[in-house]
């Protein structure tokens, strides 16, 4: 998969693209990074790319020309990416949106900075994404949130070759309790079963303790479940245990 990046900060992305998991799928030749400098298209000799709003008031609106060459760019390298742009007027960023991306060839990141962008480049991409109500001063952490998100979905990323079914979040499941050694801690200990090696129990204590953290801290993600057909024993046996 490729991502192309058009951003006024390339030196933004140095580091979080080449640690960990990134870096390792891309040696393995499974992701590759394009990031396009937006200021090497800019017209003038000041090389500019924003500008005082028309109508007035306070900030700078990036200018719509330098994206649009820089699009021009990336489209006659390797042909059209599906493009989007990263803006708090987008559509929220939650896991499906990854995994649609995830299937995608060709990802190009637009990063808006600044106040905003010139309206007319909301025509030429083809969707706007946010990544919560909230506001960050330019697109740049947004696309590494999405990058992130949507890299470890790519086939082989993760390291097994199977896409990774069993987190539960892509079922709108919270994860269920992990530990490790030692088996106490401040006096706190590993839930019996997790030592029982009976997989069939520990499949179904997770299960189960994935819905009750849903239920408990995400009753939003809860009305959207839909449970399996074990899921029902397990949300009764839940509702009698937190009466
Ligand atoms: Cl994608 N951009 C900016 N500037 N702020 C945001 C955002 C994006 N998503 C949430 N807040």
């Amino acid at each position: 998969m490729i991502f192309t990046i058009l951003t006024l900060f390339p030196s933004i992305f140095d580091s979080p693209l080449g640690e960990s998991l990134i870096k390792k799928a891309r040696d393995k030749g499974l992701l590759e990074f394009d990031i396009v400098n937006i200021r090497d298209f800019a017209h003038d000799i000041h090389r500019t790319c924003d500008d005082a709003p028309f109508g007035g008031g306070a900030g700078m609106v990036m200018k719509a020309e330098p994206i649009r060459d820089a699009m021009e760019h990336v489209d006659k390298g390797r042909g059209r990416p599906r493009y989007v742009l990263l803006t708090p007027l987008g559509r929220r960023f939650d896991q499906e949106l990854a995994s649609r991306f995830s299937r995608i060839d060709h990802l190009a990141l637009v990063c808006g900075r600044y106040e905003g962008v010139d309206e007319r480049i909301l025509g030429l991409v083809d969707e706007e994404v946010s990544i919560g109500d909230y506001v960050l001063s330019g697109g740049e952490a947004a696309a590494l949130v999405v990058i992130d998100a949507v890299a470890r979905l790519v086939p082989g990323v993760l390291g097994n070759e199977a896409s990774p079914v069993d987190e539960s979040f892509r079922e709108g499941l919270l994860e269920y309790p992990q530990y490790t050694r030692p088996r106490e801690f401040l006096g706190m200990e590993v839930p019996e079963v997790l030592l029982s090696g009976n997989h069939e129990e520990i499949r179904r204590w997770r299960r189960k303790e994935s819905i009750r953290r849903t239920i408990l801290r995400r009753p939003d993600l809860m009305e959207r479940f839909q449970p399996a057909k074990e899921d029902s024993l397990l949300i009764r046996e839940l509702m009698e245990e937190l009466e």
